[in-house]
């Protein structure tokens, strides 16, 4: 009987690694990542050693993470309900993954997390468990026992001593919060009142628009089928070049949103986030595709895309159709690359250059000038008296719009 517990070294999931070998009498194996959550990793050891844990898993994620699950995500330009990037979403399908990988390579059978019952965190975590382990037991802590305020939590601490210097009280951040590589999160205390405006220290990884340098910053992209591989000339690792793209938006205002959210399970929530780097890459990842892609390529993904971003933000990461949407768009990246050129100024991120080799951008054809016969202007009379025929055959019959 063991479990693997996806354990930050927070006092919540302290707790949860204490109460799993009270409650259910079974070994505990911990999983702390290294997201680029900003925090050290490494005291969670002594953390879980302290709580009795004998198998303790940390881990330095950041270039998987980014390479196989943030880039491939940015290929589709992904954007749940029109604002949200989707930062805390994608990061749970590999957290699933490695709590699995762990369970197979210590004979656990089950896997456990801090993730409340009324969340979309949950659904994340154990859609992708159940999908690469289909006998996996479940263990939500936060759906069962009755520790459901901060007093008796603290009261569970004392009485099994649990030092409680492992909360995240020194943060001071009333906020329930998940920060990656890709975003930070805010949800909860005063955020609940959606009329609220959030106070401007709850932000973490940006300045205020208002407080941005009165300069503007330009840098170049250099992207490569579809994924950004420099910045200024400067090849980079994947999660290099997110973690440069978050301090050169942050220090420039760029990614802040402030939303309400419509979660899986049927609630709506607000949420505040900061994505400095993600909406870099956005806009970016756009400029280059409008140069490099074919007309219904790019139409037909930007179809797919909201279906996308429900996708993940679901949950089904780890399922059939997410793998087939891939594909498709992987295939559309063949000819994505080349460089963009950005500015960015309190808070804004323009595209003011783009240049590829690939690029489909015919200047002979375009031109408002003469063209020497790159374009024939005398076939669009027919193109556009073909396009109106129905129209006009309808509009005979009686069905036009102005009346007669
Ligand atoms: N509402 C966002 C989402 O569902 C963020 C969730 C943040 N999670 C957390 N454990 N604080 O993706
Ligand atoms: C949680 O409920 O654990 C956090 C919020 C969410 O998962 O949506």
């Amino acid at each position: 009987k063991k479990v693997v517990l996806a354990y930050s070294g927070g006092l919540d999931t302290s707790v949860i690694a204490k109460w799993l070998q009270e409650e259910y009498n079974c070994e505990v194996v911990t999983f702390t990542a290294d997201l680029g959550q900003g925090e050290e990793v490494e005291p969670a050891r002594a953390k879980a050693q302290a709580l009795g844990i004998k198998e303790i898993y940390i881990e330095d994620l950041r270039e998987e993470f980014v390479r196989d699950f943030v880039f491939p995500m940015f290929r589709a330009n992904t954007i749940y309900e029109g604002e949200y990037l989707l930062g805390t979403s994608i990061a749970r399908p590999l957290i699933a993954k490695r709590l699995i990988e762990i369970a197979n390579e210590t004979g656990a059978d089950a896997i456990a997390h801090g993730a409340t019952g009324k969340g979309n965190d949950q659904v994340r975590f154990e859609l992708g468990a159940y999908a690469l382990k289909p006998g996996v037991k479940v263990i939500a802590p936060w759906r069962e026992w009755d520790l459901t305020s901060r007093e008796t939590l603290m009261a569970y601490c004392e009485k099994h001593n649990i030092p409680v210097d492992f909360s995240t009280k020194k943060k001071k951040s009333p906020y329930s919060m998940d920060a990656n590589l890709l975003h930070i999160s805010f949800e909860g205390d005063q955020l609940e009142d959606p009329w609220t405006e959030p106070e401007d220290d709850m932000w973490r990884w940006s300045v205020s628009p208002e407080e941005a340098p009165n300069e503007a910053t330009y840098i170049e992209i250099g992207y490569e089928k579809g994924d950004p591989v420099s910045i200024n000339g400067e090849a980079m690792s994947p999660a290099t070049i997110l973690a440069t793209l978050n301090k050169i938006g942050g220090a420039n205002g760029i990614g802040r949103v402030d939303i309400v959210e419509n979660r899986f399970v049927g609630m709506k929530a607000r949420g505040c986030y900061e994505t400095p780097g993600g909406t870099i890459m956005m806009k970016a990842h756009r400029a280059i595709e409008s140069i490099t892609l074919d007309r219904e390529a790019m139409h037909l993904k930007d179809e797919m895309m909201p279906r996308y971003a429900k996708l993940i933000y679901n949950g089904f990461w780890w399922s059939e159709e997410r793998r087939m949407i891939q594909a498709l768009i992987d295939t559309s990246q063949k000819y994505v690359s080349g460089t963009v050129r950005l500015k960015l100024y309190k808070g804004n991120v323009s595209v003011v250059g783009r240049q590829s080799a690939n690029s489909l951008f015919d200047s002979k054809i375009a031109t408002f000038e003469d063209d020497a016969g790159a374009y024939d202007q005398k076939d669009a009379a027919g193109f556009i008296k073909l396009n109106a025929l129905r129209m006009r055959i309808a509009a005979q019959k009686g069905r036009g719009f102005l009346d007669s």
